[in-house]
């Protein structure tokens, strides 16, 4: 009998990657492609729309030849994306207008903070489940449609479209200007402040508020069903499937129940919780979103804590400041010391998300004194990792009343077994990695799998989740306790920075 797949599309911030997927959940082919990052002024960051269409083109036949597979053999495509990064384009041409504004762009700031003194701010949280922040894409679409002449008359004529990364590949997959449908999923809905949390559907009043036009809105759909056929690139496969990616981590590593929890651990880290079938309303700085909605079922909710910077940190350590050539030096590098010798780093390069969202927060480095090494200092780039989670997890517990009862890690940072084993002893709960760390791939591809029948339902998908690691806290109470206060004192000295 000929095999059957899932094609996954993983559209992220620096990379766009295919992945096929079997029944058994299993990795059988992946290609890769990465697209310029375009940085035109400090605080801007830019992808383009087309780059990212074409590496999809290319990718696409090149992870079916690498499983010697055909698109007859596929029975359904499913897409994650980077959330928030907005696209917008041209109906009748396809040709975008302008670059896409990515998540991390903070151009929006003055507009942000004129926006939270203006009538309406206060209702803004309470309906879209955000805080008024630039990480969101609103915003964005205004500021487009403010500084572009004429594109607010197009817009709401409905000859300019509006769509975050999964929408613009689905209207191109599915024929672009030759009948492209117009959608996006409730994931992916919920990250753009227009969204009712509770209705799932676009609101007149955050549309008023933001001064975004209903016609250049992508209709809203669930997480899991058919939203057309392929006439490009997959020509008659189903797109069955989107999510935003950290979403789509979650359905991966099969969150399924309230309380269920995923780190994913990238240049960011976003960690969610599952809270089920009504939005839990944050008090401790989180952000309420949808975690899946499967067909026509009940949507599924998620409280979010999304730190920005914990991969990128690393980074900074190997091409800011040199002291290693390697990402997974930093490491060996820690190892070498039993503690960070007083010293702290909290990373607020571009201010600090949850719990905190402060814009103006800029990175400090604390306790430094002649005894501090490039030892400590590797060790205090994994603690601030380790830490910022636990604030997370602490506002999260206080939240969602559930408590955290083990964390399940994933993306490339949880190669770093020291780092794994800090979170694990910061957070008082052990930290689980699967065999398959590909879960953001994973969960796009089920999702998809789901709604043409391919796979009968969650229970199976369970089954599928087997574990590669375990770490378990072996840190002394006294002393975890000691260092939280330190770095909540090191946090402390973030705010403010920029008058
Ligand atoms: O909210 C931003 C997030 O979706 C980005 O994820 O993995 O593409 O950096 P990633």
């Amino acid at each position: 009998m000929t095999e059957r797949y899932v094609m996954s599309i993983d559209q992220g911030t620096t990379s766009t990657r295919c992945i096929l997927f079997d029944h058994g959940g299993r990795l059988v082919s992946v290609a890769q492609r990465e697209h310029r990052q375009h940085f035109p002024k400090p605080g801007w960051v830019e992808h383009d729309p087309l780059e990212i269409w074409r590496n999809l083109e290319r990718i696409a036949p090149e992870a079916l030849a690498q499983a010697g597979a055909t698109a007859d053999q596929v029975v359904a495509v499913g897409i994650a994306n980077q959330r928030e990064t907005t696209v917008l384009w041209d109906r009748l041409t396809g040709v975008p207008v302008g670059r896409a504004i990515v998540w991390q762009d903070t151009r929006t700031a003055a507009l942000v903070d004129e926006l939270a003194r203006a009538p309406g701010a206060a209702a803004v949280p309470g309906r879209s489940g955000l805080p008024l922040a630039t990480y969101f894409s609103a915003p964005r679409v205004r500021w487009r449609l403010d500084h572009t002449p004429g594109l607010r008359e197009r817009a709401e004529r409905g000859e300019v479209l509006f769509g975050t990364m999964e929408s613009w590949l689905i209207w191109n997959l599915s024929g672009g200007v030759d009948g492209g449908v117009h959608v996006t999923d409730v994931t992916n809905a919920s990250r753009t402040l227009l969204m009712d949390l509770r209705t799932l559907a676009w609101d007149d009043d955050l549309l008023a508020f933001f001064g975004v036009p209903r016609a250049m809105l992508p209709e809203i759909r669930s997480s899991s069903e058919t939203y057309g056929t392929a006439r490009k690139v997959f020509p008659g496969v189903r797109i069955g499937a989107a999510l935003g990616d950290q979403q789509a981590a979650l359905f991966g590593q099969t969150c399924f129940a309230p309380g269920e929890t995923k780190c994913t651990y990238g240049t960011g880290a976003f960690l969610l919780m599952n809270t089920g079938t009504a939005p839990v309303r944050s008090a401790n700085g989180l952000l309420t979103t949808v975690g899946y909605k499967i067909g026509d079922e009940p949507a599924v909710y998620a409280l979010e804590g999304s730190i920005a910077i914990t991969g990128a940190l690393v980074q900074w350590f190997r091409d800011g400041l040199g002291l290693i050539t390697t990402a997974p030096e930093i490491e060996t590098l820690a190892r070498a010391v039993d503690d960070n010798g007083g010293c702290y780093i909290v990373p607020a390069f571009s201010g600090l998300f949850a719990p905190h969202w402060r814009g103006e927060a800029r990175g400090v480095i604390v306790g430094l004194t002649s005894y501090i090494t490039k030892h400590h200092l590797a060790r205090a780039v994994l603690e601030a990792t380790g830490w910022q989670t636990r604030e997370v997890v602490d506002a999260m517990n206080r939240d969602s009343g559930l408590g955290l009862r083990e964390l399940k890690a994933d993306g490339g940072m949880t190669s770093d077994n020291l780092l794994m084993q800090i979170v694990a002893d910061v957070l008082n709960v052990p930290v689980a990695r699967p065999m398959v760390v590909e879960t953001v791939s994973l969960g796009a591809a089920y999702a998809a799998g789901l709604a043409v029948g391919y796979w009968a339902g969650l229970e199976g998908l369970r089954r599928n989740w087997h574990r590669a690691a375990r770490w378990v806290p072996a840190m002394d109470p006294g002393r975890r306790a000691a260092e939280y206060d330190n770095w909540r004192r090191a946090v402390e000295r973030t705010f403010g920075w920029i008058r």
